[in-house]
């Protein structure tokens, strides 16, 4: 089954080819970070009409560059939530335009859960049931994947999502947007232990995260530090910022694994990315005899190669929607 999957729920325009679920046949995604860099963060207005003027161009690309014509596509997918809405919107509507046009499926994909299936590209012997972290820039969570279209979340943020503890700390460390790339980079040069900030723990919610404490921290640190007129030694901070996110999400995960006896883990969304994350992970795992997988680095940023994934396995459950189908800034990935 060939599904041609259209994402937009941000800040990038993107469009894919993907056969069966696993195969990708083309990935085009159109970034705004240049655009939005000059404000620090998301314009969601300006991400909307980005997003406008961007998606004819990049959904015929991936059709060019899948060598393929949208009559031979047995399916339209589409992000259909949870995001910004006016992002959101452009993409649901093109699809619905798309499908009704062909006389195609149209199936509406939940953002995170495409996030978790960009694992079942970069590894296809990666099978549900498995335990999930997460981690993007709107979002947190500890999921149990028992099947592909079934998930339960364990433990989530009870405010910043783990992208934005990054993006937050490094804008007040004067990094560009998104700071959690520029973060990562810089931390390779700094000593973690330089500083020590908060790992907090949330009261009678084992898997629970909470960020606030730390970008307090962090802010409280950079504030002190200039009003001494003392230089903030980055990469240091960098790093130290960088080893108290990985220290909250790593204690959690691996704590909620071991409770529910999860031996194969899996790491998902934006964050997932981050080399210190990845290589903690992988000592724990192997240390523990976990299997550890995570995605390959171009898919664990926004994209639609993921959403094509996931729609494979919500189409054979019978998920379609018709033309009735709206776009929602919120809804949980359990349903
Ligand atoms: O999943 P994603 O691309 O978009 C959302 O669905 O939100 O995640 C974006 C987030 C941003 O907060 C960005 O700073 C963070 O992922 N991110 C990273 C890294 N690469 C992207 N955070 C830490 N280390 C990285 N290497
Ligand atoms: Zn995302």
């Amino acid at each position: 089954m060939t599904i041609f999957a259209i994402e937009s729920s941000c800040d990038d325009t993107a469009a894919a080819v993907v056969r069966d679920g696993r195969e990708v046949l083309s990935s085009v995604v159109s970034s705004q970070v240049a655009r939005h860099v000059e404000f620090g963060g998301v314009v969601p207005e300006i991400a909307g009409r980005m997003h406008c003027e961007a998606i004819s161009l990049v959904a015929r690309q991936a059709l060019e560059e899948a060598n393929t014509d949208i009559a031979d596509i047995d399916a339209v997918a589409v992000t259909a939530y949870p995001g910004l809405i006016g992002s959101l919107l452009v993409g649901v509507n093109f699809a619905k335009g798309l499908a009704m046009t062909a006389h195609k499926p149209l199936i509406p994909v939940h953002h995170l859960r495409g996030h978790i299936a960009a694992n079942y590209i970069t590894h296809p012997d990666l099978k549900p049931p498995f335990l999930c972290l997460v981690v993007s820039g709107g979002h947190s969570h500890i999921v149990e994947v028992t099947d592909y279209t079934h998930m339960r979340i364990i433990g989530r943020t009870r405010d910043d999502a783990a992208g934005e503890a990054f993006d937050k700390t490094a804008r007040t460390m004067g990094l560009p947007y998104p700071g959690g790339v520029h973060m990562d980079k810089l931390a390779e040069d700094g000593n973690p232990n330089a500083f020590t900030f908060p790992v907090p723990k949330v009261s009678g919610s084992p898997y629970d995260f909470s960020f606030s404490g730390l970008k307090t921290a962090v802010i409280n640190t950079i504030h002190h530090m200039n009003q001494k007129g003392e230089e903030i030694p980055r990469a240091d901070m960098a790093a130290s910022v960088r080893r108290s996110v990985v220290n909250i999400l790593t204690d959690r995960f691996l704590l909620a694994a071991r409770h529910t006896g999860h031996k194969t883990l899996v790491l998902a969304g934006g964050v997932s990315a981050n080399s210190l994350l990845r290589r903690r992970m992988d000592e724990i795992c192997r240390e523990q005899g976990c299997r550890l997988y995570y995605p390959a680095l171009p898919l664990c940023g926004d994209n639609a190669a993921m959403i094509g994934a996931q729609a494979f396995y919500e189409f054979q459950t019978g998920l379609t929607a018709d033309l009735s189908l709206n776009a929602r800034a919120e809804r949980s990935i359990e349903i």
